[in-house]
């Protein structure tokens, strides 16, 4: 009896990715299994919230999820597996995934052999967790944001135990390669150049979330991007938490610049962007890449958080007001057409209305062309939490609102500046409302609706920008 129990657990292979297809297989099993019984496919939701770090994840579980021999639908009331991939960035997107989860109990009390699975930032605090495990007993599966990659293997567990399956790691300085993943869209993808974050920002979560630090290896990104492009993509979106660190804990070091030189000789491959990019770490070099590179959109997003320098230091931000505009002054000299988009906080703590209208100054001196504007939320853990002079809620509402005005006036004006001009659009959809129209994104990454048909979508075309629409533009496809 012994004997058999050792060589069943030396067939797991202990290498990955190997083991985890080892695990895909088994769920399969299990979801063949079922689907027999009840004489239908199994269907499986993802629900992303957050940033497009989280989106690219979904994309992962999805990727697995398919090869289970799940068939994938957008609602989560009609699935048999939903799984939430969860933010906690803000206190607000925690409360939606626990109102979330409220709804969804109902539903699995008419359906008991419904999955619920959890994953995502929010699930790498611990004082979640135990509520979780307190008062939502019905949760089948939660993981974290650095086991990712083992979702089949927990998975699995949770076929084998019938109880909630927790698997959480505190951090980790792995990358596993090769697993499957599912493309959202057939034309433009996410792609991971590094994870986790070093910078400790005074009030955010994430480098306590998503763990340090780590790029991965530039031969790996160069075969998955020619992948995806030989796969007919034609925009990458190149993801990190803070880009342009890229490359300094590798084991022979790269910079980020020297990255993008690199994706930019891939053929077939059109269009480059990324995200984030953090000020203090903009070098010259990446400035001279954009300058000079064909594929790399006009359009950089470039987080201030505060306009004030007092705020800034209080906020561990590493760079002053005057740096800041200096840095975009540098960017629009070479770069005259960039689109400049940006993060801004309102109400962190010791906030004056000093501080508050050098805010305003940074946002009427660099006129972006758009800006999402948060207002503060404390999370547990952070030193912002623990700050005195937290603002109080009504005044930090009518900053946020006076901002927002700025914000708005500012991106509609700059907006219609390029009326009349004529730019290229990467066709992403069938338009909503309206079926004779096709939406397009433009290099600066403003949405153009124009007559089309569905068989341009993932096409580039030269279109003109008839009308603005605040954040929009009506448009007609022209002639090259
Ligand atoms: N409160 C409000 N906004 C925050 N962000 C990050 N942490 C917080 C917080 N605690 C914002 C920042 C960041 C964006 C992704 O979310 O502006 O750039
Ligand atoms: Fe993305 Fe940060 Fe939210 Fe995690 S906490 S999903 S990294 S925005």
């Amino acid at each position: 009896m012994m004997q058999t129990n050792e060589n069943a657990i030396e067939h797991i292979p202990v290498t990955e990715p190997e083991r985890q297809y080892y695990f895909i297989e088994k769920c399969k099993d299990y979801v063949r299994k079922i689907s027999e019984e009840l004489r239908r496919p199994l269907t499986a939701a993802v629900i992303t919230f957050g940033c497009q770090m989280n989106a690219r994840d979904s994309e992962k579980l999805t990727g697995i999820l398919e090869k289970i021999g799940y068939t994938m639908i957008d609602q989560e009331e009609k699935a048999d597996f939903v799984i939430y991939n969860t933010c906690t960035v803000r206190e607000n997107a925690n409360q939606r995934v626990y109102g979330r989860l409220g709804q969804l109990n109902r539903v699995k009390r008419k359906n008991p052999h419904m999955l619920i699975g959890l994953c995502g930032c929010m699930m790498q605090e611990p004082h979640v967790v135990e509520k979780l495990k307190k008062s939502y007993r019905f949760v089948d599966l939660i993981f974290g944001t650095h086991n990712i990659y083992k979702f089949a293997e927990v998975l699995a567990t949770r076929f084998e135990s019938e109880r909630m399956v927790i698997d959480i790691w505190k951090d980790t300085d792995r990358i596993v390669e090769d697993l499957p993943s599912e493309r959202k869209y057939s034309f433009k993808s996410g792609v991971n150049i590094m994870f986790g974050c070093n910078n400790f920002c005074s009030y955010c979560i994430v480098p306590y979330v998503r763990g340090r630090e780590r790029s991965r290896n530039p031969r790996d990104i160069i075969r998955e991007i020619e992948n995806l492009a030989a796969d007919g993509v034609k925009e990458v979106m190149l993801l990190g938490q803070n880009v342009n660190s890229y490359g300094k804990t590798l084991e022979e070091p790269m910079t980020f610049a020297e990255l993008l030189r690199e994706v930019e000789k891939i053929d077939g491959l059109e269009r480059i962007r990324f995200m984030t990019s953090h000020p203090k770490d903009l070098s010259d070099e990446l400035i001279e890449v954009m300058r000079t590179s064909k594929k790399i959109c006009h359009h950089l997003h470039l987080p201030v958080q505060s306009g004030s320098t007092e705020i800034l230091k209080k906020m561990n931000r590493r760079y002053t007001k005057e740096q800041y505009l200096e840095l975009v002054h540098k960017i629009r000299e070479a770069v005259p057409d960039i689109s400049l988009t940006t993060d801004i906080i309102v109400g962190f703590p010791q906030e004056t209305e000093e501080d508050f209208e050098e805010t305003l100054d940074v946002v009427r001196k660099v006129r972006y062309d758009s800006a999402f504007t948060f207002i503060y939320s404390k999370r547990t853990g952070t030193p912002a939490a623990v700050m005195e002079g937290q603002v109080p809620e009504d005044v930090v509402k009518d900053r946020f609102d006076r901002l927002l005005k700025e914000v708005q006036t500012i991106a509609s004006e700059e907006c219609a500046k390029h009326e009349g001009t004529i730019q290229t659009a990467l066709v992403e959809q069938v338009n909503e409302h309206d079926p004779s129209l096709v939406t397009g994104r433009l290099g600066n990454n403003l949405l153009v609706h124009f007559p089309g048909t569905k068989e341009q979508i993932g096409k580039l075309i030269d279109v003109k920008l008839l009308e603005c629409k605040g954040f929009y533009y009506i448009g007609e496809a022209v002639e090259k």
